[in-house]
């Protein structure tokens, strides 16, 4: 059976398969995003053109050291293709995102995006978003105001469930914007939209890790090969 190592590459292949060149490309973060990264960087040797955008500092650095040429979203505001790995996708292509901390410049460079792909191995499909703690980027001004509100949004959509601080060792997880990361482990979540919007009436969360509405593609690599779902 293939290992989860050669599942990402064959996704991130299959996925690669697809662009054409010269394109501005978004480029995700995590370690499936990593996998096409370096597909990526094989074939940018072999001289294939591309302009890359990146989602987190993490993965600026990489593209930089496998020869990407990198520019910022200000120099390329527009993309035209993001590709990007996720938590969980569900049937109608809506994710949980965040896992690597970088959901913020996740949703902004896929927002930007005219396509958002994601590439995975298949055990990140779902039926029902929810069992992948959501991750939710938080100001750290009021930070347990912000906690209070989330437990209440939960309580009123009757989900209960931790939300905890997301740390490194001791410390505070900081994302690359300078924030924190609440994760909350709701189990399920039977209407995202409608958890998607709560959210974001809070003042003190940045953003959430639900991506809904984005994603065009998803590229599951399994034991049997490659499964696209499209929407
Ligand atoms: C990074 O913040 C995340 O959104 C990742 O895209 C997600 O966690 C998937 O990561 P893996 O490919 O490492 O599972």
């Amino acid at each position: 059976m293939a290992d989860a190592a050669a599942l990402k590459r064959q996704a991130a292949e299959a996925a690669f398969a697809d662009l054409e060149e010269g394109i501005n490309l978004g480029i995700g973060t995590g370690s499936t995003a990593e996998a096409f990264i370096r597909v990526l960087g094989e074939h940018v040797r072999a001289g294939f053109k591309v302009a890359g955008v990146a989602t987190s500092q993490r993965t600026d650095r990489l593209c930089r050291e496998l020869g990407i040429p990198m520019r910022t979203l200000d120099e390329l505001p527009i993309l035209d293709v993001t590709v990007d790995g996720a938590d969980e996708v569900d049937g109608k292509l809506r994710l949980i995102k965040g896992g690597g901390g970088a959901l913020l410049r996740e949703k902004i460079v896929a927002h930007a995006s005219a396509k958002m792909i994601v590439i995975a191995d298949e055990t990140k499909r779902v039926e029902t978003l929810g069992a992948f703690p959501l991750p939710i980027e938080v100001n750290g001004f009021g930070l347990t105001a912000t906690f209070l509100s989330i437990r209440r949004i939960a309580e009123t959509m009757g989900l209960s469930g931790e939300i905890i601080l997301r740390k490194v060792g001791d410390d505070p997880f900081i994302t690359d914007s300078g924030h924190l990361i609440l994760d909350a482990s709701f189990g399920r979540i039977p209407d995202p939209e409608a958890m998607s919007a709560a959210l974001h009436a809070v003042p003190g969360i940045v953003e959430h890790g639900l991506f809904i509405g984005m994603c065009s593609e998803a590229v599951l690599a399994g034991p049997n090969g490659v499964e696209r779902l499209k929407s």
